[in-house]
């Protein structure tokens, strides 16, 4: 279906081109003076140079062809030559009951669909999941389901840190506990045990034993500086340990993701690009695209038009060990080939924006993307405590995510056990829902790109700005649409009522341009914008209207379905921003 504003710009050209001037001139947009007029045209003032004429008599003249128009109640010329509009009662129902008909609301699929990978989540293996992880996991989803709403074709990609020093120390570290076991016999030809050696529990202790241990004990750094080297170069034992030690972390992964209702459809690492280094190596060679310095082997990125100085890309240092961005235009190339992607997007702390950038270049640089694939950062900023420093635990220990998301289900519990709305196991399920939408709005409602304060009272507050907020309001429409005596899904969308009722269509009608913008600039705050001023005008419009006491069926009927479509236009937007409503809070 088509949008509003098409439509409407659509009668405002013919009106133009009717009074002899350019049907191009006749664009509308949402007013900025909603006091004056829900709509406007500003084409007569570009069109008076154009056809050298004060604007205010073309805007007059194409008043004049529109006065009849039953789209509009109103159509006005005024100084210095704005066309104001209001669309008229009947316009304006009939357009809401069509979105209401549609099961996208009015928003149009993409024009030209798109294959995209999403890099996001990037959690490091076996070290636990630190809310540093967290807004890339909550960002990457969103923008991930709202690509897809639109048409694309979308891969999420983990990309697990899975191959770098932690896998040795862990290795080194059970070594030391346990050198008995067959994957450190290097006699041993059988199968190694299918068990892995450890629980994710005691893996969750070695990692951080064999990290302190490594800093104060110089042969210990050693060994798991060899074990890292002869697991990268194939060690039948070591690879076991390390298959284990993925199938173990995976699986808690995989829960913990869960929790945070974050799905990927790749759990690719930077192990899964290995393969394609030496080749890829081979070809920079050749192609005469690297140079050595200082024993390393590096590739210039820096662009003449550069105002800073930008490092070149080592790819392989003196030591013959390859690094992060070497692994990840590898990871590139992987893509290249199993996904022939339009563009990669990586939702990334922001303070990786050179390696990024460096990245970006020398895949650009070496071909191994095409030319018009869009390689895209879009670096997050820090999610800070009160204190405006990193968020940390209470004791200023390393917050974890598990811990993060008890503790603010528990707070959410404590609320709505006060409240006494829901009991027993249905009230932690809804806390559970109430705690994402607290943690998820309060991070998405943001700009990406700048740092924000993690402020629990505020973010689970049931009023104001809040994931909450928009959860009340759904599921306080929901129980009104429960008491509703008649069919809600017969129920047709009438003219506005009252003023309220049409502030709620007119803001309906405006979702599809915002979720178009959204998706444009992989912004979900603009959505998260959107929906807290739909909610607004939804709890205006039925703090002002008796709705299960309108007496008159048809206008009741509505009622219902106009709260009904906000209820079902909120949900949609909250499932895209990656959280859910509960039934009661
Ligand atoms: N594992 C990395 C980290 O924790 C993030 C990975 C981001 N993605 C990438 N393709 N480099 O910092």
């Amino acid at each position: 279906m088509e949008k509003l504003l098409d439509l409407i710009s659509a009668t405002v050209s013919g009106a133009f081109a009717a009074a002899g001037y350019d049907g191009a001139l006749g664009r509308v947009t949402v007013s900025n003076r909603p006091d004056l007029c829900q709509f406007q045209c500003n084409g007569a003032m570009p069109a008076a140079k154009q056809y050298r004429k004060a604007p205010i008599a073309i805007a007059n003249e194409v008043v004049a062809q529109l006065q009849t128009d039953e789209m509009f109640s109103k159509v006005e010329a005024v100084n210095p030559g704005f066309i104001n509009l209001n669309l008229s009662e009947t316009a304006l129902a009939d357009y809401v009951g069509r979105m209401k008909q549609d099961s996208r609301f009015g928003v149009p699929l993409a024009e030209k669909e798109k294959t995209i990978v999403i890099d996001y989540g990037g959690p490091n293996v076996a070290k636990p999941l630190h809310v540093g992880h967290l807004r890339s996991a909550i960002i990457g989803e969103s923008i991930k389901r709202i690509y897809r709403y639109f048409g694309h074709k979308v891969t999420g990609d983990i990309h697990m840190g899975d191959w770098g020093l932690q896998m040795g120390l862990i290795i080194a570290e059970v070594q030391e506990r346990h050198p008995e076991l067959p994957y450190f016999d290097d006699s041993f030809t059988g199968e190694y045990p299918k068990e892995p050696p450890f629980t994710i529990s005691e893996l969750e202790e070695i990692y951080p034993a064999a990290s302190a241990k490594s800093k104060v004990d110089a042969a210990f750094a050693e060994k798991a500086h060899t074990a890292t080297y002869l697991l990268q170069t194939g060690k039948r034992g070591y690879q076991a340990m390390w298959d284990h030690i993925m199938a173990v972390s995976v699986a808690d992964l995989k829960k913990n993701y869960a929790k945070l209702n974050v799905e990927f459809d790749a759990w690719l690492g930077e192990s899964d690009a290995q393969p394609f280094i030496e080749p890829m190596l081979a070809d920079i060679k050749e192609k005469g695209l690297c140079r050595e310095s200082e024993g390393a082997l590096v590739l210039d990125v820096q662009e003449e038009t550069d105002t800073k100085e930008v490092p070149p890309c080592i790819l392989v240092k003196s030591d013959g060990a390859t690094l992060y961005a070497t692994t990840d235009l590898a990871t590139l190339v992987q893509r290249e080939r199993d996904f022939h992607p339009d563009k990669v997007l990586y939702v990334v702390d922001k303070r990786q924006s050179l390696h990024f950038e460096q990245v970006f270049r020398a895949a650009r640089k070496a071909g191994i993307v095409r030319p018009e694939t869009e390689l895209q950062f879009l670096g997050f900023g820090t999610m800070n405590g009160k204190d405006g420093k990193p968020f940390k635990t209470r004791e200023g220990g390393v917050m974890r995510l598990e811990r993060l998301i008890r503790e603010v289900t528990e707070f959410v519990y404590a609320k709505i056990q006060e409240n006494n709305i829901v009991e027993g196991d249905a009230a932690m399920e809804t806390a559970g829902k109430i705690a994402l939408a607290a943690l998820k709005y309060g991070d998405l409602s943001n700009l990406a790109t700048k740092d924000y304060i993690f402020d629990l009272d505020r973010f689970s507050a049931f009023e104001g700005n809040t994931g909450p907020y928009i959860l009340y309001t759904i599921v306080r429409i929901k129980s009104i649409l429960s008491k509703y005596q008649g069919d809600v899904s017969a129920a047709t969308i009438q003219p506005a009522a009252n003023d309220a009722a049409r502030d709620l269509m007119l803001a309906l009608t405006r979702f599809a341009d915002n979720l178009i913008l959204c998706c444009r600039d992989s912004a979900p705050n603009i959505l998260c914008a959107y929906i807290y001023e739909l909610a607004g005008y939804a709890n205006k419009f039925y703090h002002e209207t008796k709705i299960l006491t309108e007496e008159d069926p048809q206008k009741q009927a509505g009622y219902i379905a106009l709260i009904d479509l906000t209820r079902a236009v909120l949900e949609q937007s909250i499932d895209l921003l990656g959280f859910s409503a509960p039934e009661k809070m």
